[in-house]
């Protein structure tokens, strides 16, 4: 036997289905579902929040900086895309690195996906729970100061939680628990008005755009423009949990590389346009310390009917992201669960609803008190370099299942190959660069503890070592 580290899934023996019947789970997803799982992931915080941060350390250039994060998960798409289409089983990336760098690259990039996920709902949460107090605002209520927002995130107040981050997190949990089709359901409904409040915000305040504003265009040089685009790719996650779903849909060969592809297009033409739109209404240093930045400039403009739906509507655009995310966040648990990397509790399924519903739950919960206890910028930045990571280990992952096995069927081929995946690897590493030391060295300690866990326990407990 060949060493344990480099031990890998067969794709073939995937393919034929060789997993446990009872362990699988329902084929519900179609190509149209996919792309509204995709921009339900995708449009939330990112452009909803961070866009004002994002707006003072770029200037208008934010646009630019939207680009350069659109280009890297571009480049990183049409590879996760080849890779969609050619192991569709649950598990996303991990799945793939399994059948391809071995057990512990497989082991590691899982528990990164896990990092990403996590945190992710957890960001989201925060950036709910700052648009719900701002409606709720509106009608004169208010939650006292203390549960509004985590330790130390508001200068001047005393705060301890962040109660509606924590609260909404446990009900995503819920729906999730009960089950995909409702959670589908209820996805579909929310992706619809949440493009459409974003549309809204794009014809309502195009009249009011003064070109004047856009000058000076980078008013921090390109080093403000590639720091804002490391942040503001935060606004692209969620194209991968797609992936994800590999194993509840029903043609993924055709539909994975389709939902992967449309959402993510969608999703850069939008950004691209609110971002120039938000930057000439109002000169960008109005953005400081807001936490609404996209109905401040209707605001402005003496819209605030206006402003009040598109409040709504990133309350109900963020509640899809968060959905998805736990959504993908339990599906690779799950598959690393049953691979035997992960305690098997973690894979049990429902007997009615059909859903991985411990592992629902037991990290609904940690994502709900993440989001309640540590602030927003932390988080994104914490997913956006376990994200980035992710996509430059499935971007090298193409280039070596290429050369090991070239034969292999194929239905979605990344154009290119290594050019493509090598600007990803490129695009990916330059934004972890601009990250900076605190945010590298706390994803450090994160993936230390996974490389004790794989030694400690998943080696052993591997189904591969039976
Ligand atoms: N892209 C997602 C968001 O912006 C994570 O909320």
């Amino acid at each position: 036997m060949g060493n344990p580290l480099f031990r890998k899934k067969s794709i073939s023996d995937l393919l034929d289905g060789k997993q446990p019947k009872e362990d699988a789970l329902k084929k519900e997803m179609g190509a149209f579902d996919l792309t509204m799982l995709g921009i339900g992931a995708i449009i939330g915080t990112g452009i909803f929040v961070l866009t004002g941060t994002g707006a003072l350390t770029a200037g208008p250039a934010l646009i630019l900086s939207f680009v350069i994060a659109g280009l890297a998960c571009l480049f990183a798409a049409l590879a996760y895309a080849e890779f969609a289409s050619t192991v569709p089983v649950s598990g996303s990336v991990y799945t793939y690195t399994y059948t391809t760098l071995g057990e512990f690259m497989a082991f590691i990039i899982g528990w990164d996906l896990v990092l990403e996920y996590l945190l992710a709902v957890s960001a989201v949460s925060v950036g709910w729970s700052g648009y719900f107090q701002s409606l709720l605002g509106g009608f004169g209520l208010h939650i006292p100061a203390a549960l509004t927002s985590a330790p130390g995130t508001i200068e001047g107040a005393t705060t301890y939680f962040n109660l509606p981050a924590f609260l909404i997190v446990m009900i995503i949990a819920f729906l999730l628990s009960v089950g995909i089709k409702q959670s589908k359901r209820a996805n579909n409904i929310m992706v619809i008005i949440k493009v459409a409040v974003v549309l809204l915000f794009i014809a309502v305040a195009v009249g009011y755009v003064k070109p004047g504003n856009w000058a000076p265009f980078m008013p921090f040089g390109f080093d403000g423009v590639f720091a804002a685009a490391a942040l503001v790719f935060f606004a692209f996650i969620g194209f991968d949990a797609i992936a994800s779903a590999a194993e509840e849909t029903k043609n993924p060969k055709r539909d994975l590389p389709i939902g992967i592809l449309s959402s993510l297009f969608i999703c850069t033409l939008l950004y691209v346009i609110v971002s120039a739109i938000m930057t000439g209404v109002v000169p960008y240093q109005r953005f400081e310390g807001v936490a609404h930045p996209i109905s401040l400039p209707l605001q402005a403009a003496g819209q605030d009917w206006a402003a009040g739906v598109i409040d709504l509507g990133a309350i109900i655009g963020m509640t899809t992201v968060m959905l998805v995310m736990l959504y993908g966040q339990t599906r690779v648990i799950f598959s690393m669960s049953r691979d035997g990397l992960m305690p098997p509790i973690l894979s049990e399924i429902h007997k009615k609803y059909h859903t991985p519903y411990k592992a629902t739950w037991f990290f609904g919960l940690v994502a709900a008190l993440m989001g309640a206890l540590i602030p927003l910028d932390e988080l994104a930045k914490l997913v956006n370099i376990g994200t980035l990571s992710a996509f430059i280990l499935i971007s090298i992952a193409v280039i070596v299942l290429r050369v090991k096995q070239p034969d292999l069927k194929r239905a979605f081929r990344c154009p290119a190959v290594p050019l493509i995946p090598g600007l990803a690897i490129l695009f990916c590493g330059f934004l972890i660069l601009q990250l900076g030391a605190s945010t590298w060295i706390r994803f450090g300690i994160w993936l230390a503890i996974g490389v004790v866990i794989y030694f400690l326990y998943s080696q052993k407990g591997s189904k591969l070592n039976k």
